[in-house]
């Protein structure tokens, strides 16, 4: 794969240990679940040490000190339905004051093209770097319907957060959207034929939600 300037792959061992378990078709609902939070928390809390912070005055016990917090509003969450859902707990943890905006997006299962059926962002996004999460980067036409999106409604910064990717997602989301950063936790081989990622987990959101 071409190398992009704005694409971060991470390769650390204590996110890929975790990835390993979560392909793992053995692995529980509940445990996939804890997975992907913590995986997402990792990632974010990497992806994010330029986050914009403000100064604060705070009174120890012994004196008056000059600290750094983060900035308000500095996050805007914003999950692709339905597997980006199961990210959401992750940032909530580093950005527990974030607020939450919800993009609804379904893949055609002939077409694997992305059709958009829910949308409700909270307002002042603008001022904000949007999160946009999806565990799985496919064709990439998910990713790109929901930043075009956030991108008409405002959005100025958008980072898009996913744990497995493939080569031809990873370029498609690139060369539509140069400005936008993209962080994978794992890059994989390629797409089947029926647009799967393989090695992969499978589907992301079956494996969260327990259906079928
Ligand atoms: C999956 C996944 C992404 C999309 C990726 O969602 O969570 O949103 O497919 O594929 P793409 O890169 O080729 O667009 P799906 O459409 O299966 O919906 P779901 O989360 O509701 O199951
Ligand atoms: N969506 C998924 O959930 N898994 C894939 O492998 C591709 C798209």
């Amino acid at each position: 794969m071409k190398n992009f300037d704005n694409v971060t792959i991470f390769d650390h061992p204590l996110i890929q240990h975790k990835v390993a378990i979560l392909r793992d078709e053995k692995t529980s609902m509940k445990e996939f679940r804890e997975l992907v939070e913590e995986i997402t928390k990792l990632m974010v809390f990497e992806a994010f040490k330029d986050v914009p912070t403000k100064t604060v005055t705070v009174k120890t016990p012994l004196e008056e000190t000059t600290q750094t917090m983060v900035a308000d509003d500095a996050v805007t969450i914003i999950p692709i339905l339905r597997a980006g859902l199961g990210m959401v707990n992750g940032v909530h943890s580093l950005f527990p004051t974030a607020r939450v905006g919800h993009i609804g997006l379904y893949r055609d299962e002939e077409t694997l093209e992305p059709h958009e059926y829910y949308c409700k962002l909270p307002d002042g996004i603008e001022n904000s770097i949007a999160i946009l999460l999806d565990p799985m980067l496919a064709t990439g036409g998910s990713a790109v319907a929901a930043i075009d999106f956030l991108k008409k409604r405002g959005c100025k910064e958008i980072r898009l957060m996913n744990i497995i990717g493939a080569p031809v997602g990873i370029e498609v989301v690139a060369k539509a959207h140069p400005d936008v950063r993209i962080y994978i936790s794992t890059l994989d081989r390629e797409l089947n034929e029926n647009g799967y990622i393989v090695p992969g987990l499978g589907d992301a959101g079956d494996r969260l939600f327990g259906t079928k």
